[in-house]
C-alpha cells in the first residue's frame, strides 16, 4: 500500500500541465469520483488495523498535495487567459466618447494664441477684487456710476464696512496688478471671468468673460494700438476683416475708442446681426491715462501705453453665431457637442 501511495505521489509531482484540458484530465484522474485518490481510500479497509493510522495519514497528505497542485495550476491558467485577452490585437477597439471643448475656451485659447504671436504673455488676477484694483487705481472718480450697487456685486468681509470687496466688473483690474508688480516694457493679456449685477436674458448675464490687453513701453502711440487691433481682427475673423474706431470714454484711457469690426456674417453688406450697418462692436480701448500709470508708480513722462478690453462671448457669438448668452452656462450637451470638431 505504501508503495502505491509513493507511486501516485511521484505521478502527481511529475505531471506537467500547460492548459485547461490537461488540468481537467488531471482532476479526473486523481481527484475525480473514480480517480486514484478515491481508489486508494477505498483500499484503506484492507490495511491491517495496526497500520491504518499511519496509512490514513499518508493518504490525507497525498490528497492535500493533489488538491493544492490543482488549485495552484487553475489560478495560474486563469491569470494567463486574462493576459491573453488583454493582448488580443484582433479585438474590435472600444468606443471612447469624444469630449468637446467649451466654445468660450476655444475662443479664449485662440485670442491668447493670436496675441502670443506678437509677444504678449498671459497674466491673471483674482475674481474677488478690492476697490483700489477694480476702480480707484483705474481713475474712477469716487461718485462714478459704475460703482453703483446696480452694476457691481459687493461683498463685505465680516461686519466692517471698510472690509468691502467687489466681484470684479472687468479684467482691467489685472492691468493694475501687472503694473504694480512689473517694470515696463509690459506686453500682456489677461483673460478672465467678470461679474455685473444684471438681470439674465439672451443679451445680458450676471457673469461673462473678457480679455484685457496692456502694452506699456517708451514711445507707444495710438497708431501702434490701431495696427495691433487690425492684426487681431484679421487673424480672428479673416484677411478681409476691417476695423473702425469711434471716439468714446473710459476713465482709465485718454483718448478712448470703441472698435467695430466689419460684419463677418453678411460681409458688411448689412444684416439683422449688424442691424444693417455692416459693423459690429467688439471692444473698448485707448491710451492708458497718465493718472493710471502714476497710480501704479510708472513714470508717465517716460512711458506711455495702450489698453483694450474685449468680451469673449461677443467674439464667440460672431464666430459661432450664438445669439443667446444663456447657452454658454446651461451645460446643454446638445449645444456643447456641436464644438467637437473645433480645435
Ligand atoms: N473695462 C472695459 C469694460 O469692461 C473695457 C475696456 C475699455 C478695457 C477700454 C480697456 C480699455 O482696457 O482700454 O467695459
Amino acid at each position: 500500500m505504501k508503495e502505491k501511495i509513493e507511486a501516485v505521489r511521484s505521478d502527481i509531482a511529475n505531471r506537467s500541465i500547460s492548459n485547461a484540458a490537461e488540468l481537467e484530465s488531471y482532476r479526473i484522474e486523481f481527484l475525480g469520483s473514480k480517480g486514484k485518490m478515491k481508489e486508494l481510500f477505498g483500499e484503506l479497509k484492507n490495511v491491517p488495523n495496526e497500520q491504518k493510522k499511519e496509512v490514513g495519514q499518508l493518504l490525507n497528505e497525498l490528497r492535500q498535495l493533489a488538491q493544492s497542485k490543482f488549485d495552484e495550476l487553475k489560478e495560474k491558467l486563469e491569470e494567463g487567459s486574462e493576459n491573453e485577452d488583454r493582448l488580443d490585437l484582433s479585438r474590435p477597439e472600444e468606443f471612447v466618447p469624444l469630449g468637446a471643448r467649451h466654445p468660450l475656451s476655444l475662443v479664449r485659447a485662440e485670442i491668447i494664441e493670436i496675441f502670443s504671436r506678437i509677444g504678449y504673455n498671459v497674466s491673471e488676477g483674482p475674481e474677488i477684487e478690492d476697490d483700489w484694483h477694480n476702480f480707484s487705481a483705474l481713475n474712477f472718480p469716487p461718485e462714478h456710476p459704475a460703482r453703483d450697487m446696480q452694476d457691481t456685486f459687493f461683498i463685505q468681509k465680516g461686519n466692517d464696512p471698510k472690509e468691502e470687496f467687489a466681484l470684479r466688473t472687468h479684467t482691467s483690474s489685472v492691468q493694475v496688478r501687472v503694473m504694480e508688480t512689473q517694470k515696463p516694457p509690459i506686453r500682456t493679456i489677461s483673460p478672465g471671468r467678470v461679474y455685473r449685477n444684471e438681470a439674465i436674458s439672451a443679451r445680458a448675464h450676471c457673469f461673462f468673460h473678457q480679455v484685457e490687453g496692456l502694452y506699456i513701453d517708451k514711445d507707444v502711440s495710438f497708431a501702434d494700438l490701431k495696427q495691433t487691433l487690425l492684426y487681431f481682427a484679421k487673424e480672428m475673423f479673416g484677411e478681409k476683416a476691417k476695423i473702425r474706431l469711434r471716439p468714446s470714454y473710459f476713465p482709465f484711457t485718454e483718448p478712448s475708442a470703441e472698435v467695430d469690426v466689419s460684419c463677418t456674417i453678411c460681409n458688411a453688406k448689412g444684416c439683422n446681426v449688424c442691424k444693417y450697418t455692416g459693423w459690429l462692436e467688439i471692444l473698448g480701448c485707448g491710451m492708458v491715462d497718465p493718472n493710471v500709470l502714476e497710480a501704479s508708480k510708472i513714470d508717465s513722462k517716460v512711458y506711455s501705453g495702450f489698453a483694450f478690453g474685449m468680451g469673449v462671448e461677443r467674439i464667440a457669438q460672431l464666430k459661432y453665431r450664438v445669439n443667446d448668452l444663456r447657452l454658454y452656462s446651461e451645460n446643454d450637451v446638445r449645444f456643447l457637442n456641436q464644438f467637437k470638431a473645433a480645435f
